[in-house]
């Protein structure tokens, strides 16, 4: 039988219950107890947190995000991290004001679209049994046959919380791409997943322009923030500007291109930048730091989203402190996969970066 012990999370003196298969992350989140977390596969380090008191099985945590001192110290990854007694762990809670968290959830949905938008990318539709509550930026686990799941950021926003879309991008040989979404996968079928997750998501206490920088399917979670933007815009509570570069390799990965000019076109406030590195094309040509230093010098006042290939992600951050823009203001999502795991990921040393 399945033992079930508890978890004290302090500063915040809240107690709940995890199975021993479950992760601790996965519990406090379903509880409505905030932990932060970013890749919830063990590469990122972001959940890393003491434990007080009590064994826990350390799980898959990356060496690169656990290193041996923080083994020695007690310290362990919340998203891989299962309790083998009670425990008491104690995790850096706080989250700015004006954040709402909703706990995760599981849900099952059916594909109701299913569209290749560029080369290797797929527009997923799920519309879902019942309602999923999310911060615009957010992502779920999408459960695959095997029982495995794999991270992918909603693209729509909050305020249509029944139909959730997502996109995805062939990794070759990928279990997950190359094996189903991109295999077997058809309009009709049912699928599971759980959220939402994540600490990237549009921080309303910001109140200040924004700066989207993704590449490829980082896209995603840019998208959402952007429409949410949009319907506050739509209620007259929007009042700043919002600048976003698509990064990819060539012209024709700028998906939803259209959508993105009709936007432009019709908000002065809004920008929309494609960044093409490696082909001529009518536009500019460059990778997304390199368009982001000529276009800001400097970038202080601005609060920046980024999104997509850690490396990317790693330069663009990179780009923007050069032009001042503080680290409290910067947001990243990495999209790691399973080869980043296998190489240590692509961890963050400051605990000033936002993840
Ligand atoms: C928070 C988050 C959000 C994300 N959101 C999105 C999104 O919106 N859209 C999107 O397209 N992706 C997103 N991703 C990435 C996505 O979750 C998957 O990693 C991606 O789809 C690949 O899954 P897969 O199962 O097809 O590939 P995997 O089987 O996981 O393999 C990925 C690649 O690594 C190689 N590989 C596997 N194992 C090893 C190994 N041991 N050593 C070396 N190479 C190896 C494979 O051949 C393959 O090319 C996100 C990731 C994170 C962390
Ligand atoms: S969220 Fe746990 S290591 Fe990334």
């Amino acid at each position: 039988m399945t033992e079930t012990f508890t978890v004290h999370v302090e500063p915040l003196g809240a107690t709940l219950s995890c199975r021993e298969d479950q992760t601790i992350l996965d519990a406090c989140l379903r509880n409505g107890v905030w932990l932060p977390h970013a890749c919830t596969h063990g590469t990122c380090g972001t959940c890393k947190a003491e434990v007080l008191d009590g064994d826990v099985d350390l799980g898959d945590a990356s060496p690169y995000a656990l290193v041996d001192s923080d083994r020695d110290d007690g310290f362990a990854l919340m998203c891989v991290a299962k309790p083998c007694e009670d425990v008491v762990i104690e995790g850096d809670v706080d989250l700015e004001d004006g954040v709402e968290i909703h706990p995760v959830r599981d849900f099952s949905g059916t594909v109701t679209a299913l569209d290749d938008i560029a080369p290797d990318v797929r527009r997923l539709v799920i519309t879902l049994s019942e309602p999923l509550a999310f911060n615009p930026g957010q992502y779920v686990q999408l459960n695959l046959p095997d029982g495995d799941n794999r991270p992918y950021s909603i693209a729509s926003p909050p305020s249509e919380p029944d139909v959730i879309e997502l996109h995805v991008k062939r990794s070759p040989d990928g279990v997950a791409t190359d094996g189903w979404i991109f295999a077997d996968l058809a309009s009709g079928d049912e699928v599971s997943l759980s959220g939402p997750y994540g600490q990237f998501f549009y921080r309303p206490a910001k109140d200040k322009p924004l700066i989207l920088l993704g590449s490829g399917t980082g896209l995603a979670p840019l998208k959402s923030i952007l429409r949410h933007v949009m319907e506050l815009d739509d209620e007259g509570e929007w009042e700043h500007d919002v600048v976003l570069y698509h990064g990819v390799a060539q012209v024709d990965g700028l998906y939803d291109r259209d959508w993105f000019s009709d936007a432009a076109d019709e908000r002065d406030w809004f920008s929309y930048r494609p960044a093409v590195s490696r082909e001529e094309h009518e536009g500019r040509r460059g990778r997304v730091p390199v368009l982001l230093a000529e276009d800001f010098p400097k970038a202080g006042g601005n609060a920046a989203y980024i999104c997509g290939n850690p490396s990317m992600v790693e330069d663009t951050m990179k780009a923007l402190m050069k032009s001042r823009l503080f680290p409290r203001d910067i947001y990243r999502e990495d999209f790691f996969d399973s080869a980043d795991r296998a190489a240590g990921g692509h961890v963050v040393r400051s605990p000033l970066i936002k993840r």
